[in-house]
């Protein structure tokens, strides 16, 4: 990716914006306060050194890998945010910090390998690309990424044309109002085991909405056509929650492409950790700005309290979160070292979905307990294992680095063959698998 730092030109109007604003205020202190000024000068030497305007600092995305504690301070303490699965001595972590402080992380033997050179770049020119793709429409809907409008749209269309496979239905509201939607798929078969796939509970994690969509999507059209597909509709009653978190994703879409939370007062709650098992443990924060703050006691949410009463209502057995980024395949528990105790049904489930995924494109996904990598507490997934009784998983899609959250479109279409290939796989569990 080429190197998209501020050019020469923009750095200087902005020195010159920077200058003028200087000026301006100067002008006014020098009304109102010139007598005090003056006075203050006499009295307090040294004066005040002047305001040299500074280029604003570009937000780089870096992977380092921290080999003792030490290190992991260093580098969390110069997160401005962290991107990655992993966290802890001796694996890699994705960090955004401030350009000006890569030398201390080299100074400290860290080792920075840049992802990201501008991830401020590279959201505007994403923006830029899909105002573009406005203009000069793909004729594949799954050629681009979709706003939350566009995504309500296409999950209206599908259920309008295929009453017979597919109902939509609101199964709760966000804290703006927008609905949560979700679309039922199948089931006909009486014995029909009751599935839950969502997406999106992170704004930021745009592939994993594009993703779920699809997945309902190709299930439904493809069902005539694709006997595993015609199988699997059958003999499972799948609900598809693809945006769990529609204020995050429209505001992601709006105004910070790299938001994560949900909207809850300006701040946000991290959805993926205000599920009640194992509520407020490690891997979870009280502070409200922090991207993993909890809320204020679980299931404070609605949209957390959404997911809940579907899954209870309709005792989901089968669960997939897709989330992104990272290549990979997480099964419980997520807040816990300790090996939940269906370990090993997790692990060969797991395998044949990371099988499945690899079959599609070659692609490869690791398979991991979630707190194998880090702990996290209060997500989801726990919550669907440890209090609804579910088998679930968390997918994170693809990139495994690199481009961090913004995808090229391209990659749309293979990840969803990904995404689809792990519910299939894990829609043909048996119970004694
Ligand atoms: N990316 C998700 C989150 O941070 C995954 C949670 C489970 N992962 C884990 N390492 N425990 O919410
Ligand atoms: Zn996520």
């Amino acid at each position: 990716m080429p190197n998209a730092r501020r050019g020469p030109h923009d750095l200087f109007a902005w020195a010159q914006s920077q200058r003028g604003r200087i000026a301006e205020r100067g002008w006014i202190a020098a009304l109102v306060l010139g007598p005090l000024a003056a006075v203050t000068w006499l009295v307090s030497l040294p004066p005040a050194p002047v305001a040299v305007p500074t280029a604003p600092p570009v937000r780089v995305a870096v992977r380092v890998t921290p080999s003792d504690a030490t290190h992991l301070a260093l580098a969390e303490a110069l997160a401005l945010d962290v991107w990655s699965e992993n966290f802890g001595p001796g694996s890699p972590i994705d960090l955004v910090v401030h350009d000006g402080d890569l030398p201390r992380l080299e100074a400290a033997g860290l080792q920075p390998e840049i992802l990201v050179p501008d991830i401020d770049a590279v959201a505007r020119d994403e923006a830029a690309r899909i105002a573009q793709a406005e203009i000069h429409r793909p004729a594949d809907w799954y050629g681009e990424f979709r706003d939350f409008t566009a995504i309500t749209a296409r999950l209206e269309d599908l259920a309008a044309r295929y009453p017979e496979r597919v109902s939509m239905s609101a199964i709760g509201g966000s804290i703006e109002g927008r609905p949560l939607w979700a679309l039922r798929i199948g089931g006909t078969a009486p014995d029909a085991t009751p599935m839950l796939v969502n997406g999106a509970q992170h704004a930021r994690e745009w592939i994993a909405a594009m993703v779920t969509t699809c997945v309902a999507d190709r299930l439904v059209r493809e069902y005539d056509d694709n006997p595993a597909i015609r199988d699997f509709v059958d003999h499972t009653e799948l609900w598809v929650v693809p945006v769990v978190n529609p204020d995050g994703y429209q505001y992601s879409w709006s105004s910070d492409r790299y938001w994560r939370k949900n909207r809850r007062g300006g701040h946000g709650v991290d959805l993926n950790r205000n599920f009640a098992v194992a509520f407020g443990g490690a891997g979870s924060s009280s502070a409200k700005r922090s991207e993993i703050y909890r809320g204020e006691y679980a299931f404070s949410e609605p949209e957390s309290q959404a997911i809940r009463d579907l899954v209870r209502r309709e005792s989901i057995a089968l669960h997939v979160d897709f989330h992104s980024y990272g290549q990979l395949v997480l099964y419980p528990w997520n807040y816990t070292a300790a090996p939940a105790k269906h370990r090993d049904r997790f692990a060969a489930l797991g395998d044949r979905i990371a099988s499945a995924i690899f079959a599609e494109h070659g692609t490869g996904y690791t398979l991991k307990a979630g707190a194998q990598l880090y702990a996290a507490a209060g997500t989801l997934s726990d919550w669907m294992y440890g209090e609804a009784g579910a088998t679930s998983f968390t997918i994170e899609l693809r990139p495994k680095g690199g481009s961090g959250f913004v995808l090229p479109p391209e990659q749309i279409r293979p990840t969803c063959d990904e995404g689809l290939a792990a519910v299939l796989a894990l829609g043909s569990a048996t119970p004694s698998d």
